[in-house]
């Protein structure tokens, strides 16, 4: 079974043909919401709105611990997250869909990690490649067959949020080599490696991030929903094709 999380702009899979949610408690907490069961062409799926069915709980607020223990322990081991971000590189104009292969981290006060506490001995995890390459190239190809243009690669920046970003701030993570920019990036994908999660994200780049192209004194919202609406209909191309990799 697939697990796929939905991100802004996805609160609900048109695709998934539903069978059944679960409300889950983990020792984390409760996820975003209830987990909801269902196939997409026969091929079982499980879905999770990052913020919440009814897109209320902000980026610095989400449980991501709970979110990815509780895919976990339905002992799958895939799971897609779509993420939208601010493109910074010139050629992520909005609309772009991209699969990252890298993340710079600039978030800070989330909780990071399942392996906390005195009584346990200290775990370090590799963290070299952030993002699962079979995952990746799995959507890549059903890009592909999907006949859908995807950037492959990419240097995800996770921010804090919920604000934007300043024009300088986004200066300064271009100096670092970021290409895009989001909020919700991490911890998500750390957790999922502890976890031994095959982990990837397809990224939709809703607008151009701040002090860039149209958006170099503002970046206009409702623009950025607009855009973001229509992409996740390609989203959902690719992710009817991905499933094919997962059909049990
Ligand atoms: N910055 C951070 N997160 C985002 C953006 C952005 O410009 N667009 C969509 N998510």
């Amino acid at each position: 079974m697939l697990a796929i999380i939905g991100g802004t702009g996805m609160t609900q899979l048109a695709c998934l043909e539903i069978s059944r949610r679960r409300i889950m408690r983990t020792p984390y907490g409760e996820p975003s919401g209830p987990l909801t069961f269902g196939s997409i062409n026969d091929s079982r799926v499980v879905f999770l709105a990052r913020h919440g069915y009814g897109h209320t709980i902000p980026p610095h607020e989400v449980n991501y611990r709970a979110n990815m223990w509780a895919l976990h322990s339905l002992n799958l081991t895939r799971v897609i997250s779509v993420a939208s971000v601010g493109g910074i590189r010139p050629d992520l104009t909005p609309g772009t869909l991209a699969i990252p292969d890298q993340i710079i981290d600039y978030t800070h006060c989330r909780k990071y990690t399942y392996h906390e506490g005195t009584d346990k001995p200290v775990t370090y995890i590799d963290f070299t490649e952030p993002y699962c390459p079979l995952t990746r190239s799995r959507l890549l190809e059903a890009a592909k067959r999907a006949n859908e243009a995807v950037m492959d690669g990419g240097t995800y920046g996770a921010t804090q949020g919920p604000r934007l970003e300043t024009a300088a701030e986004i200066n300064r993570l271009e100096r670092d080599g970021v290409d895009m920019v989001g909020m919700t990036g991490m911890p998500e994908a750390a957790l999922a490696k502890e976890l031994g999660l095959c982990y990837a994200t397809i990224a939709v780049v809703a607008n151009h991030a701040a002090g860039r192209a149209a958006s170099a004194h503002a970046i206009r919202l409702e623009d950025a929903h607009a855009v973001l609406e229509k992409a996740m209909i390609r989203v959902r191309n690719i992710l009817e094709r991905v499933v094919e990799f997962d059909a049990d």
